[in-house]
């Protein structure tokens, strides 16, 4: 794994405890936690953001790119593979991997380049990517609650 292009490494945006606990969710909260987060990230940042299909993945992606100034309607790039936004501090890029069938498919999509520019990156479906991941990003996950369809679970981590 190598680390994103030649800048220091990002430092943590959560205690690395963290990914040990988890949070319960509902959507208005998880946006505003992904709102906040947005606000306070700076580039370059590599997150990743796991979890099943209707997880909340994409929901949890808007809400960061609205928070790091992103003006545009985000949807999920389910076909295109990678989407580009604009923002006032740097692109942000966000990625869903799901329908990527190999992680060599990632060359077509300029994977490389997407993951060591100076911007935000996000990735759904990021264990697509195998090892082409590079070291040092935030990891988010969401879970689905059995009894509480409202709900998720966060958990969030930091990947050295
Ligand atoms: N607590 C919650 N957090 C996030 N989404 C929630 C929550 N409760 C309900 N939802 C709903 O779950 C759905 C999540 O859809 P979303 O597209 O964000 O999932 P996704 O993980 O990106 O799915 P996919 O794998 O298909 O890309 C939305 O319809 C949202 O309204
Ligand atoms: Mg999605």
């Amino acid at each position: 794994m190598t680390p994103i292009g030649e800048q220091p490494s990002h430092p943590p945006l959560v205690p690395p405890l963290a990914e040990h606990g988890a949070l319960a969710m509902t959507e208005g909260e998880l946006r505003d936690w992904g709102r906040r987060f947005g606000r306070s990230a700076h580039a370059p940042l590599l997150v990743t953001i796991a979890g099943e299909l209707g997880a909340g993945k994409t929901t949890l992606v808007q809400a960061l790119c609205a928070g790091y100034g992103v003006t545009e309607e985000v949807t999920s790039p389910t076909f295109a593979l990678v989407h580009e936004y604009q923002a006032p501090r740097s692109p942000v890029h966000h990625l869903d991997l799901y329908r990527l069938e190999r992680p060599d498919q990632l060359d077509e999509i300029g994977w490389d380049e997407l993951v060591s520019a100076r911007a935000v990156v996000l990735v759904e479906w990021p264990e697509r990517a195998g090892d082409r991941l590079p070291a040092g990003h935030v990891t988010l996950s969401l879970q689905h609650l059995p009894d509480d369809p409202g709900r998720r679970l966060l958990y969030a981590g930091w990947h050295p």
